[in-house]
């Protein structure tokens, strides 16, 4: 994919891996159009990208999510590929997680990723690509976060099925499965605290991969552990 000039629709634009998203892509000289639920972190965001096109949608509600991605079509004039950053963790042992909590997270994390990917998907064309943040714990689910892991691990699966069904469209969908970041994500937890982690990786790393992967249409971004990086494959 050719970024510059690619519009992109980023899905959790708040976040801070959606906004380093969001702004490595505008960088590449990508037109973003940005989704979130805080109306005001959103603006600040939109007017630091030169006045990139908002839209609010809190991800519990479908009808939203789907006038987000029309909102971001008409703004934009179209719509080259979709990044979906939206995402919660939580911690604590699997007999003990609270329902509402585990609700959550598949909501935030696997469904609403999949509803606003089912939106897109007609607006993109030949040459188009679809970005879901997935996460390590997809291929090694990690002791306290078994929710997590497995709300991962679905999005993932789903979205392996997914490349292979729009193959023949000539949409990529790119599976991007990082290791601890450094974002504060783990501080915002649902729910109970997190176990020991591994220093995080710098998400501008994140962020290079992902652009890199984009240009080469690559279908995964995950850590090479010998190498103690991010590469995409
Ligand atoms: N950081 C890591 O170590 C790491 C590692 C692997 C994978 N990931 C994945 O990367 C993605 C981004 O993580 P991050 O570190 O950037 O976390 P973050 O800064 O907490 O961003 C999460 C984003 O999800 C949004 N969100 C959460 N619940 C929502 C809801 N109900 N409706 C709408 N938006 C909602 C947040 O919106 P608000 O801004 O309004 O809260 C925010 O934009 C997540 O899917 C995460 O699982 C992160």
């Amino acid at each position: 994919m050719e970024l510059s000039g690619a519009r992109v629709l980023v899905a959790g634009a708040t976040g801070a891996l959606g906004g380093a998203l969001a702004r490595g892509l505008h960088g590449a000289g990508a037109r973003v159009a940005l989704t979130g639920r805080d109306a005001g972190r959103l603006r600040a965001l939109a007017d630091e990208l030169g006045g990139a096109p908002t839209a609010t949608a809190d991800v519990v509600d479908v009808a939203a999510v789907r006038a987000a991605v029309e909102a971001g079509v008409t703004a934009l004039g179209g719509l080259d590929a979709v990044v979906v950053a939206w995402g919660v963790v939580a911690f604590g042992p699997a007999a003990e997680a609270d329902d509402a909590v585990t609700e959550e997270l598949f909501a935030v994390n696997t469904l609403a990723p999949m509803s606003l990917v089912r939106a897109a998907l007609p607006h993109l064309p030949d040459g188009g690509a679809v970005v879901l943040l997935s996460a390590v714990v997809a291929d090694a689910p990690t002791l306290q976060m078994a929710e997590y892991s497995a709300s991962k691990a679905a999005l993932s699966a789903w979205a392996g099925v997914l490349r292979r069904e729009v193959r023949a469209r000539g949409v990529g969908v790119l599976d991007v499965r990082p290791p601890h970041i450094d974002t504060g994500l783990v501080d915002r937890a649902l729910a109970g605290r997190p176990p020991r982690l591994p220093p995080g990786h710098d998400p501008e790393e994140l962020v290079g991969a992902v652009l890199e992967a984009l240009r080469q249409g690559s279908r995964e971004v995950v850590l090479d552990p010998r190498a103690g990086q991010l590469v995409h494959r």
